[in-house]
């Protein structure tokens, strides 16, 4: 999580040969798979659970990768131990979605996965320094989340600028949602190290080829 990586969001690939399009898209290069989880309360749809994770875990972690697990889901912290058994790495509550995030991470830091916090566009980035001692990396959301294929939210490159400075340099910062080579560029030079990209790595006709392209425009490895 502290390098600087591009993280495809598996909720935009083809479920019918997951395996094979997670495999493509490690081939290329990624490390890190982002698993976008939605309960339909927190947001309105609801997407996958911790199957997929355990589903993953061994194709992923046995070419080197790590699942990131993106909790959109009320009470994150009920939910963290299932997605620790299923194999995450790492996994990210929403400040919004729970009255005491600080349980939340707390919750994933016991199980021994790196914490993240992420938070909506509409909320104030100040709330990350309540709970900075807390955390091990921070989601800030470029756009409302819920859905793949979103446009990005131009704000959002000032706010990652702003966070940036309110963190320091050692702090991962993950930015999801509208990322392709140009919003990765952009936000890479705002402070963001770790580039989530659903629909413009999985919607490409060449996934591989789309990674690589996103990869070089953030300066990833
Ligand atoms: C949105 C999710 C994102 C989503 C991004 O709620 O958190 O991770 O997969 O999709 P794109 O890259 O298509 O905007
Ligand atoms: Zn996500």
């Amino acid at each position: 999580m502290h390098e600087v990586r591009v993280a495809p969001s598996i909720l935009a690939a083809d479920f019918s040969r997951l395996g094979s399009q997670v495999a493509e898209v490690m081939e290329a290069g990624a490390r890190v798979i982002h698993v976008d989880v939605m309960d339909g309360h927190f947001v309105p749809p609801i997407s996958i659970g911790a199957l997929i994770v355990d589903a993953l875990r061994e194709l992923v972690h046995g070419r080197g990768g790590v699942l990131d697990v993106h909790l959109m889901v009320e009470r994150p912290e009920r939910r963290v131990e299932d997605f620790a058994a299923a194999g995450a790495d790492s996994i990210a509550v929403h400040w919004e979605a729970t009255p005491h995030v600080n349980y939340a991470l707390k919750a994933v830091r016991d199980v021994g996965l790196a914490a993240g916090l992420a938070i909506n566009p509409a909320t104030p980035l100040e709330v990350v320094s309540g709970v900075a001692g807390d955390l091990d990396h921070v989601l800030c959301m470029t756009v409302n989340p819920g859905w793949g294929g979103q446009p990005y939210i131009e704000s959002s490159t000032a706010k990652v600028a702003r966070l940036r400075e309110l963190l320091g340099p050692g702090v991962p910062i993950e930015v999801d949602g509208g990322i392709e080579a140009e919003t990765a560029g952009a936000t890479a030079a705002a402070g963001a190290t770790l580039f989530v990209a659903g629909s413009s790595i999985f919607g490409a006709p060449d996934p591989a080829a789309a990674y690589r392209e996103i990869a070089v425009a953030a300066g990833a490895v």
